[in-house]
């Protein structure tokens, strides 16, 4: 999703422009550009089409001098990714600079009001009407804060929107308008940053301030002002944000999304880290400030989440009911914040978002917090939207995840979710101790058997060599493990390519079965469970339809090897427990099949890693 940077100081402004672009790629984006104010007072604006390193190119044959810039790396939703809709736009007279995270809904009025009084337009984009609109608010004699402010409240949607003037060439403003991705500002040793993502400005400051939903900052090299943008003076103060970049590189692994995999242990470690308490068996959840009394009050939990974290909310629904004995339901974000569901204070949302920027989850936050609901949010980023919209965030502690595909964080959601569980199951007394303590054994085993999984990719490996040239996959699970069959399938189809299906067990007569040939691999998730049965039916079904399986089953379980063309092992854990193991085997098969088929793992076609628009 679009990428947004900005540096008004004391150095060279475009070198840190493109690196904070280069921290933003993981994004997904599809064209970039930057506007420099140059020594003589103008806006020099480069863009290009398709990755950074064209537009790295044309700044290193041809510099920028200048000390205040802006820069972005777009994701287009109106107007084609070329070059002329590249980021950042201006007005007729080049004055004026504009970056845009966010859709103008009524830009199409917009437009052609602007046009009918003269402006002309260079783009497609909905962008380009926010740096025309106050050219035009200029021209009726509103001055910039004021002409500003009244295009905020013009444009229709959720926006954030930085800009560059001529008139005021060392300060870059920026405003927040709805949730339309983050705005951070930082404070640097030679001037002030501002950027969509943390991550672009981590490698220059710790020091950082959020703009929220409305607001407008005045961002000068020495110091920021805050205002509504009603135009009250707002105070706000930086905070210090702990950070480790040094983790957001590759180091000796080829993608990001490798890297990630096999982090799991590592990141189930810091997502338990401190929360286990053996003494007296239970679970410490700081963050979470429930009391028995408020738990017992909860009849009703809804977990929201977009595709991997939708996948993580039906795990959750399993979790919750049968850990806590509370009634619980999934639903996909965009679909609930539409349908008008029925909440209230016994309500309890848990909305999962690694990235906390979706803009369905966010939405569909705001409107159950509207609705008189408490929002507990699981998340992996401190500081993004999601923690400020929610009552009470559950971090991940996963570390940074760069590869488009959720992967770590996605095993960290369902930890989360089942400490969550966990937490609220023995505080109602549907857990007695000895299954709290039960619960926590089974947990603290849970690095050592995702490592060993990890350990030996070699089946994956071949696997891949046998399957890649398949173009379709139907991915079978019952239970608890039916999500693990739905995330399965994402995975293998966001970064291969491959269509693939998730399809619960019990549904496979009721359509899917008639795709069943000897070209459609089925990939059988058969844990030894109370349903073992059922999905050995399910795999002796699509054998006598010519149909070649892959079963994913428990270490030890020999019997299937009888009947299925491949099968995977994973180590015995309780029920509940399994998505969190099966998932893994279908992490590594997806990878080394994308990688075989020369796809780019880390960066997918038409996918960003957050998907900040509806
Ligand atoms: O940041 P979020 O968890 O809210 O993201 C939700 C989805 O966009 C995300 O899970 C997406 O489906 C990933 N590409 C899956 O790998």
């Amino acid at each position: 999703m679009c990428g947004i940077i900005g540096y008004t100081g004391s150095m060279q402004v475009h070198p840190i422009l493109i690196n904070g672009l280069t921290n933003l790629e993981y994004r997904g984006y599809d064209s970039s550009g930057i506007a420099v104010i140059d020594k003589n007072g103008e806006i020099v604006v480069r863009k290009s089409q398709g990755k950074l390193n064209d537009l790295i190119l044309s700044l290193d044959s041809n510099p920028i001098e200048g000390i205040i810039g802006i820069g972005h790396t777009r994701w287009a939703t109106h107007g084609e990714p070329s070059h002329k809709n590249a980021h950042p736009h201006g007005d007729c007279s080049s004055s004026i600079t504009v970056v845009h995270n966010g859709i103008v809904e009524n830009y199409r009025e917009i437009k052609a009001e602007l046009i009918s009084d003269g402006h002309a337009f260079k783009s497609d984009t909905d962008s380009e009407v926010i740096p025309h609109l106050i050219e035009s608010q200029l021209s009726l004699g509103f001055d910039l804060k004021q002409s500003i402010r009244n295009v905020a409240t013009k444009i229709m949607g959720a926006h954030a929107v930085v800009i560059i003037s001529k008139d005021i060439p060392n300060t870059i403003i920026a405003f927040k308008k709805g949730n339309a991705g983050g705005i951070v500002i930082g404070e640097t040793q030679s001037g002030m940053m501002i950027a969509s993502d943390l991550t672009a400005i981590i490698p220059y400051t710790h020091q950082v301030n959020y703009l929220e939903p409305n607001e407008i900052a005045y961002i000068t090299p020495n110091s920021t002002n805050y205002e509504s943008l009603d135009g009250t003076n707002l105070e706000k103060t930086m905070r210090s944000i702990p950070y480790d970049p040094i983790s957001a590189v590759k180091g000796q692994y080829k993608h990001f999304m490798i890297k990630e995999i096999s982090e799991q242990p590592e990141a189930t470690i810091a997502t338990l880290g401190g929360r286990l308490s053996f003494d007296s068996p239970s679970v410490q959840l700081d963050e979470i400030p429930f009391s028995e009394l408020h738990v017992k009050d909860i009849n009703r939990v809804i977990f929201i989440g977009m595709g991997t974290s939708y996948n993580a909310s039906i795990v959750g629904k399993h979790i919750m009911e049968q850990l806590a004995g509370i009634h619980a339901e999934a639903e996909n974000a965009s679909e609930f914040r539409y349908n008008k569901p029925i909440l209230g204070k016994q309500t309890l949302v848990v909305a999962i978002s690694q990235s906390g920027e979706t803009a369905d989850t966010l939405a569909a936050m705001e409107m159950a917090k509207a609705e008189g609901a408490y929002v507990i949010n699981i998340c992996n980023t401190e500081g993004s939207q999601s923690n400020r919209l929610a009552n009470a965030t559950l971090y991940l502690r996963a570390g940074p995840e760069i590869g488009v595909a959720s992967t770590k964080t996605y095993l960290c959601s369902l930890e989360a979710i089942y400490l969550l569980a966990l937490d609220f199951g023995s505080k109602t007394g549907y857990l007695d101790q000895h299954q709290v303590r039960e619960s926590l054994i089974s947990l603290s085993k849970l690095p050592d058997m995702i490592g060993t999984i990890i350990a030996n990719n070699n089946p994956y490996i071949e696997l891949a060599d046998k399957f890649y040239r398949k173009t379709n996959f139907l991915f079978l699970g019952r239970g608890i493990n039916y999500p693990t069959a739905l995330e399965g399938a994402l995975k293998l189809k966001e970064i291969s390519y491959i269509h693939s299906e998730g399809c619960a067990g019990g549904e496979m007569k009721h359509g899917p079965i008639a795709l069943i040939d000897e070209n459609m691999p089925v990939l059988a998730i058969a844990p030894k469970d109370h349903l073992y049965n059922k999905m050995m039916n399910n795999i002796a079904e699509v054998k006598a339809r010519g149909g070649t399986v892959i079963a994913l089953a428990t270490k030890g379980d020999t019997n299937i090897a009888n009947i299925a063309d491949e099968v995977i092992y994973i180590p015995a854990i309780e029920y509940l427990l399994t998505p969190i193991l099966a998932v893994v085997p279908l992490q590594l098969l997806a990878y080394n099949i994308a990688i075989k088929r020369g796809c780019d793992v880390d960066q997918p076609r038409h996918l960003a890693k957050s998907v900040t628009v509806e």
